[in-house]
């Protein structure tokens, strides 16, 4: 999704532009642009591309030379990627760059253009900066408040107008925020790391809340123009955490900080060796009663909670409903009073899974968020909150996100199974005890099983399509193993339910087809191996992911990687390692850009 950058300070501004920008590039992009105060007049560039092409851009043409400006790294929406659809856009007094999407800018371009208003680009923001200018009469607050009125949809708007050379303005809708606050410089920003280098302090703004800068003050305002007073943020995380720190990749990075990440999101959940989630709003009291749960979410995010489906009901006896954000906000969900919604996001922007939530509570459902960014709008909306403590994940491939995803589900199923008496304090206490040992477990599986891992992806190269196979918690979590692969190294791949495979897709089962079984639950083994030897004897290369005292007849497989064995139950959040490498090295092998995969953004804060 698009990142937007201001500054006003003392530095380059176009070069503090540019490298917040490059901190943003995570968040996906096809093109980059700055539009920079040069002796007092707005000095733009901008470039289709990754940021390099602007950086020669601005060696060819000039880089602009000021002290205050706004840039944007543009994920297109409306209209291709190219020079002229990048941001910034302008009208003639007013700059701007947006990230979301204005749903009724059809509208609005067609009044504009009634007035006379020539658009040079196909991009709902060009409207926007159209609008301001439109109805701007000297006074850019009453002009931001008037235009933010007609617009129907999602933004976060980066703005400075002609007349004001020290100042950079800044709204929001949905879309996410900051404001950095710096010495004698401040800052906008999408996302945290951005600024991270300068300044770790920052203010997240609110829906409709506009925000003035100059290099010494910020001002932050409602929408009837009254002064709102903030509560000063500040990052728990260094710039360090946003950098790759020696390894070549983000992802491979972050695989290796997961136990670090495991360890942070559940020690301080246990006390007295049981998980206690109060500071989280979570008491046996407000969680034993529920008829239904829903776990709503996207992407990874949605797997680790069909992972919390499987352990929830086999530990609570809850039924749990799955939902994809984008269907359950449509499909007319029976949800109601009595139920809770659990909501699983990394970013905690993601527009889909925030519509939900929304829903959600206004169909008299609790709410619960778990969330890795903190202060984000669905962490803020949520009934209950629990952060995970994965720190910033950058690469768009979610891994220790995941798995510390994972982990609050299994805290919140042993603290919902306790609370309903479906298990003993003794019963609670063993599981919390091996959940805290994983972190050192993932350890392990880090220092035997890359290797392997790597081996096995050279044999993934060729493959035009795999299948991802299990049962119960293994199916759950093949289905995060097969979107793993498929959106990094560009193979297609599916998961399926073992059993199900007889059912049609065996039929697709040929020597061309790898396939990677997990078989980690004992009292599905037997099953899950009669399936594997089905796909086998078809012609299949079979790469299974087992634990290491299992016995399985050789004949069933052509590789096996071994992890340590733990309680069934918690077997996902290590088997899920190997998965992430070989999706990794399969990327790395087949050249592939790892951290920023082709068309996908970070963070989808727009439908
Ligand atoms: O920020 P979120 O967790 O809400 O994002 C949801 C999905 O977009 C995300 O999990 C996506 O599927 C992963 N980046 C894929 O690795």
């Amino acid at each position: 999704m698009c990142g937007i950058v201001g500054y006003a300070g003392y530095r380059d501004c176009s070069d503090v532009l540019v490298d917040a920008l490059s901190k943003l590039e995570y968040r996906g992009y096809d093109s980059a642009g700055v539009a920079v105060f040069e002796n007092g007049e707005i000095k733009v560039c901008k470039a289709q591309g990754k940021l390099e092409m602007l950086r020669k851009k601005m060696q060819e043409e000039g880089k602009p030379q000021g002290r205050v400006g706004i840039g944007h790294t543009r994920w297109a929406t409306h209209g291709e990627p190219s020079d002229i659809n990048s941001h910034p856009h302008s009208g003639a007094k007013v700059t701007v760059v947006h990230n979301g999407i204005i749903e009724n800018y059809r509208e609005l371009k067609e009044f504009l253009s009634a007035k006379g208003v020539e658009f040079v680009s196909e991009t709902d923001t060009e409207v926007v900066a159209q609008l301001l200018n439109y109805y701007y009469k000297g006074d850019p607050l009453d002009t931001i408040i008037k235009t933010i009125s007609d617009l129907d949809g999602s933004f976060a708007l980066g703005i400075i107008f002609a007349d004001y050379p020290e100042r950079i303005y800044a709204v929001r809708r949905e879309s996410p925020l900051i404001v950095g606050i710096g010495k004698d410089e401040n800052y906008i920003a999408s996302d945290v790391p951005a600024i991270l280098k300068y300044t770790r302090d920052y203010y997240l703004l609110d829906h409709d809340e506009i925000a003035v800068l100059t290099d010494s003050e910020v001002n932050i305002y409602d929408i009837h123009k009254e002064p709102v007073e903030k509560t000063l943020m500040t990052a728990d995380w260094d710039e360090s955490a946003a950098e790759k720190g020696g390894y070549e990749h983000f992802m491979i990075k972050e695989i290796h900080e997961q136990p670090n990440a495991v360890n942070m999101t559940v020690k301080p959940r246990v006390v007295d060796g049981l998980p206690n989630l109060e500071e989280c709003g979570i008491t046996h009291e407000n969680i034993k009663s529920f008829k239904n749960i829903f776990v709503v979410a996207c992407g990874t995010a949605m797997h680790a909670g069909m992972v919390g489906k499987y352990v929830i009901e086999r530990l609570a006896g809850v039924p749990v409903t799955v939902d994809i954000a984008s269907e359950f906000r449509y499909r007319s969900p029976i949800v109601g009073e009595g139920d809770l919604v659990i909501i699983i996001s990394q970013s905690g922007e993601t527009a889909d899974s925030l519509a939900a939530l929304r829903l959600a509570k206004s169909l008299g459902a609790k709410t619960l968020a778990v969330v890795n960014a903190k202060g984000s709008s669905i962490a803020r909306e949520a009934d209950m909150l629990v952060y995970t403590h994965a720190g910033p994940e950058i690469a768009v491939a979610s891994t220790k996100a995941y798995i510390v995803q994972l982990a609050v589900m299994y805290l919140f199923a042993f603290e919902l199974s306790l609370a309903r008496g479906k298990i003993t304090e003794e019963q609670c206490r063993e599981l919390t005890l091996s959940l805290l040992a994983v972190p050192e477990l993932i350890g392990k599986i880090l220092e035997t099983d890359l290797e392997k891992s790597q081996y096995i992806s050279t044999k993934l190269l060729s493959a035009d399509s795999l299948l991802y196979i299990g049962r119960g918690l293994d199916y759950a979590l093949s289905m995060e193993g097969s979107l793993k692969l498929k959106e990094i190294s560009y193979i297609h791949s599916e998961s399926y339910a073992a059993g199900e495979l007889k059912h049609g897709t065996i039929s697709l089962i040929t020597d061309e087809m790898p396939v990677i079984a997990v078989a980690t639950q004992r009292s599905l083994l037997e099953k899950t191996v009669s399936n594997i030897v089905e796909v086998k004897s078809r012609g299949a290369m079979v790469i299974i992911i087992t634990r290491e005292d299992f016995t399985i007849d050789e004949k069933a497989y052509d590789f096996r990687i071994d992890i340590p064995s733990t309680d069934d139950m918690l077997m996902p959040m290590l088997a899920a390692v190997p998965m992430q490498l070989i999706a990794y090295y399969t990327s790395v092998l087949r050249g592939n850009d790892v951290d920023k995969p082709r068309n996908l953004a970070k963070s989808v804060t727009v439908e």
